[in-house]
């Protein structure tokens, strides 16, 4: 009996000090605070909202949010749906993870929480970009993006899929100057810091059809400013041999409305861009291209 009470009296003990030493760590536990600012649809107000996630070592914006979708409630235990975020690769290639953190617009895949940490250590903060419209969350709406893209035909037209034979040969000096260039993954930063670059949010009208919708869309990116990504494809392209073919349209656009002639030269799109891409020598060399160019269309009449 004398054993039992005594085992029980160990026992209560050995519990009581595991129960201790839980609370001790979880008092000791480290958490991440991190505040997110929501949207449920488009359109719709804003809100923000915080969360709180044990700290691990090595973890990304990524991983937060994933941890963040497997606890489904607010840091004060509230149930709520999970926080919606684009990406895909997961090694800064894709582009679709673009948000912003802490203030400034990079790639959550890439994003790493440590690091974020040392910029502040009391949260971290997760934002939409603000110049594409919110389709719920942290995902936005980059079809201007690609609109963009299309504008200048960025892109080598190839007829056909069948063997053409060895392609032009490029100099290995050639070849450096245009793989930067090349290594764009349309994510938008560049976007998101421009001055000249501002959001463009077309709502449906009752009446309207999709398809009307989606015209009356595209007439505005037409209107606005094309931005630094397209421009410094156009010159990708126009410096590739058989790209060249398709200069003239490549500049026809870049001169048209929206075009380089809206680029203010305030050099942020450069700062910002996470595969440094040399933009602002894109932006010059445009520049000269389109001013040579409408000379000589001048003269050629
Ligand atoms: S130029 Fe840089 S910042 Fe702009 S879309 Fe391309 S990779 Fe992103
Ligand atoms: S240099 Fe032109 S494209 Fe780049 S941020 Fe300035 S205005 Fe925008
Ligand atoms: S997930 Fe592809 S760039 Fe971040």
């Amino acid at each position: 009996m004398i054993g039992v009470s005594t085992k029980n009296a160990a026992s209560g003990d050995a519990i009581s000090n595991k129960n201790q030493s839980a609370k001790d760590r979880k008092s000791t536990e480290r958490v991440v605070h991190v505040r997110v600012l929501r949207q449920d649809g488009p359109g719709q107000a804003s809100y923000w909202e915080r969360h709180e996630i044990p700290y691990e070592l090595n973890m990304n914006v990524i991983s937060i949010l994933q941890r963040i979708a497997q606890k489904s409630c607010t840091q004060d235990g509230r149930p709520v749906p999970p926080v919606a975020w684009d990406c895909n690769c997961l090694e800064e290639v894709c582009g679709s993870c673009t948000m912003v953190v802490n203030g400034r617009t990079r790639m959550a895949c890439t994003s790493l929480v440590d690091a974020l940490l040392v910029e502040d250590a009391q949260e971290i903060e997760l934002r939409p970009m603000s110049k594409f419209p919110v389709v719920r969350d942290l995902v936005v709406d980059r079809r201007r993006v690609f609109h963009a893209l299309k504008r200048v035909q960025a892109w080598i037209p190839i007829d056909g899929s069948f063997d053409q034979g060895p392609g032009p040969r490029i100099s290995p000096d050639e070849q450096q100057d245009a793989y930067p260039l090349s290594t764009c993954m349309s994510c938008g930063c560049c976007l998101e810091a421009c001055p000249q670059y501002t959001k463009i949010e077309i709502v449906k009208r009752p009446e309207e059809t999709v398809e009307e919708l989606g015209i009356r869309r595209e007439a505005a990116f037409h209107r606005e400013f094309m931005g630094a990504h397209a421009i410094s494809q156009a010159m990708l392209f126009n410096n590739h041999p058989t790209g060249r073919m398709n200069a003239e349209e490549r500049l026809s656009s870049l001169t048209s409305q929206g075009g380089i002639q809206m680029c203010g030269n305030a050099q942020n799109c450069v700062a910002v861009c996470p595969k440094s891409i040399p933009l602002t020598r894109s932006i010059a060399r445009a520049g000269r291209a389109a001013t040579v160019w409408a000379i000589k269309k001048l003269f050629d009449r």
